[in-house]
């Protein structure tokens, strides 16, 4: 057992604190990860705000890199100074979706047997439950082998841990999940950093068109510099229509986009993917929704009539043995530009202050670097 500091989110709302934790020595089948970066991600704000579920005290931070220091006794995989990038699909091997050779839809990912805990203060002790199992707001962390993948050591790690969560999504909802392809259209709306990491996705796949959409004009300059081949501003003209029109004037007779993501989260956005839509397109939905939003009103005769595919995108459909080592050779040819998602470096104790300029939409990744 070893003691770190580590950002933690004690109770519902509350600001999160720099605290110290204790972090036990690696059991079977788990690792102690020394955190080299980690990237602030929506989804640790609505851990923090209650949104996923109750379970204070959390070990924030999930999109992360780091060297191994120490594992198991009967972990193979990885090996102390390993470079590897941190996952939430550390696939089981034994679920369905494992047993019938699709391991990146398995949703039985593996954790770490024992708890980091607090230590000192009046909660000394108290279990924490770190942010999709992995907890990386810290010095060091505990996960389970599995969810290390081993890349190039090279690698820039506040570039490569994003695609522990966000890019990786993105990327994988237009490749993975979207089946986008050279000679296929696409449009991404809503362009956070998910929707951006949609558009690199389509740009390294050769897509054309590729039509970033959204209601932020400073979103669509970056949509751009990234490789988006259009920008409609959502909120000034009609999406669909400008989807429509763009992709019949690359190829005639079409009727929208093959691919449409739609990487907000949201019924309206979402009805506005459907139809943009060429015949037989596939919508491919990654951004999250809250619990108490419903599918939109569409006539049936609607989804039968236009055919196609309607998908949602769980993690981008990723399998990080496969894809996290692949994208980082890309980003390390220059070929992924994931230097572009890192808008500032910053310490650990700033991930409350990230938190506040995510809502100035300025920011695509804040990532502590420690
Ligand atoms: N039409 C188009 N774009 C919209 C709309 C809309 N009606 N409403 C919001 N947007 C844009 C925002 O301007 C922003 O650029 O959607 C983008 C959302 O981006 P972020 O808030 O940065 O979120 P991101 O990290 O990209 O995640 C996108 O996936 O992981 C989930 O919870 C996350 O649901 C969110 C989604
Ligand atoms: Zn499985
Ligand atoms: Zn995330």
């Amino acid at each position: 057992m070893q003691q770190v500091q580590a950002v933690v989110a004690k109770a519902k709302g509350a600001p999160v604190e720099l605290v110290t934790i204790n972090v036990p020595d690696p059991g079977p089948g788990e690792a102690v990860v020394k955190v080299q970066a980690c990237g602030v991600c929506h989804t640790d704000l609505h851990y923090r705000e209650g949104g996923i579920n109750d379970d204070f005290p959390f070990l924030l931070g999930h999109e992360a890199s780091g060297i191994v220091e120490a594992v198991g006794p009967d972990v193979t995989s990885v090996a102390p100074g390993d470079f590897v990038i941190l996952n939430w699909r550390a696939v089981c091997g034994e679920c369905r979706a494992c047993g019938r050779g699709e391991p990146q839809y398995c949703f039985n990912t593996h954790n770490a047997t024992q708890k980091m805990t607090l230590s000192g203060g009046d909660m000394d002790g108290t279990e924490l439950s770190p942010a999709l199992g992995i907890g990386a707001f810290a010095e060091k962390t505990l996960v389970a082998a599995g969810q290390c993948t081993k890349v190039d050591a090279d690698a820039r790690p506040a570039a490569v841990g994003l695609l522990g969560c966000g890019v990786m999504a993105g990327i994988g909802a237009a490749i993975n999940t979207g089946g986008i392809t050279r000679g296929r259209s696409i449009a991404v709306i809503g362009c956070g950093g998910v929707g951006v990491a949609a558009v690199a996705g389509a740009a390294l796949a050769g897509a054309s068109p590729i039509i970033a959409v959204d209601i932020d004009a400073k979103k669509l300059e970056q949509a751009k510099a990234i490789g988006a081949t259009h920008t409609v501003d959502s909120s000034k003209v009609d999406p669909v229509e400008e989807i429509k029109r763009i992709c019949a004037e690359t190829y005639p007779g079409a009727e929208g986009a093959d691919v449409v993501v739609e990487a907000v989260g949201r019924p309206e956005t979402w009805k506005q993917a459907f139809y943009a839509r060429d015949l037989a397109g596939t919508v491919v939905l990654v951004g999250v929704p809250t619990p108490d939003m419903k599918l939109p009103e569409i006539p049936l005769i609607d989804v039968f009539g236009r055919g196609g595919s309607l998908k949602s995108s769980w993690y981008g459909d990723c399998l990080p043995s496969r894809d996290f080592p692949m994208l980082v050779d890309l980003y390390r040819q220059g070929r992924l530009d994931l230097d572009a998602f890192v808008t500032e470096e910053i310490g650990i104790g700033d991930v409350e202050a990230a938190f506040d300029r995510m809502h100035g939409g300025d920011v695509l990744r804040s990532v502590v670097v420690l």
